[in-house]
């Protein structure tokens, strides 16, 4: 199958997803979209009361932020592949439990490996967690780490930066630095804390160039 299909089927199983009691809730399930050959990937946390009725990621009033901050480093969705570590909408947008993160997670891996972004940007906690399950958002936003031969860059979730007005600015400036942290070679972002799949990294001669910009 070719990567486009096998992310199709996933989204297909995910439609139809009983793993956890958020099946129960949701209108439609919303597995993430872009294109299959994606360099980067942004991962936020699960499906609101917009894109559960539609399906699609980012939609409501965060996803209109998100295409703002895109638009501001020169990015179009269409060029990014965006995802959630949940694909159904908790009930009242409440934080998705232990149990639920496990039983969709595999889905998520799944995508990761059919599209090997070079850069995932973690929109909120939940998502950060999953990849550097000890840092603190407030002491690591918009700076990059280094996990298995990709860059991890953890970023406040544009919703937090609405209802919080003061995370704004440090929002838009955690954006506005990305194209430079990408641009750079992967050797310079520091090891992601508690990793242990440096090593294949580190015995490379040639630094490794992301040159997305
Ligand atoms: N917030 C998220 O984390 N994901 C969406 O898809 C929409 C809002
Ligand atoms: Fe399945 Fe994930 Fe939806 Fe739970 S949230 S029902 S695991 S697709």
């Amino acid at each position: 199958m070719t990567p486009e299909e096998l992310l199709k089927q996933i989204s297909q199983e995910v439609a139809i997803c009983k793993k956890c009691v958020l099946n129960h809730s949701r209108k439609r399930a919303v597995a993430g979209e872009g294109p299959a050959n994606a360099r980067i990937m942004f991962i936020g946390e699960g499906p609101g009361f917009h894109e559960n009725e539609q399906g699609r990621p980012f939609v409501g009033q965060a996803g209109k932020f998100l295409d703002e901050l895109l638009a501001g480093i020169k990015m179009k969705r269409e060029e990014v592949f965006i995802a959630n570590v949940v694909k159904c909408r908790p009930p009242g947008n409440r934080d998705p439990l232990p149990e639920e993160l496990a039983a969709c997670g595999d889905y998520l891996e799944r995508q990761i490996n059919i599209i090997n972004p070079q850069v995932i940007v973690t929109l909120g906690r939940f998502s950060m967690a999953r990849f550097l399950p000890t840092a603190k958002i407030s002491e690591v936003h918009g700076r990059s780490f280094r996990l298995n031969d990709r860059l991890i860059v953890p970023m406040f979730h544009p919703a937090a930066a609405l209802h919080q007005p003061s995370l704004r600015p440090l929002v838009e400036q955690d954006f506005s630095r990305l194209p430079q942290l990408i641009s750079q070679p992967l050797s310079a972002a520091a090891p992601a804390p508690d990793s242990t799949e440096q090593k294949s990294l580190e015995q490379k001669s040639e630094p490794k160039q992301l040159n997305l910009f």
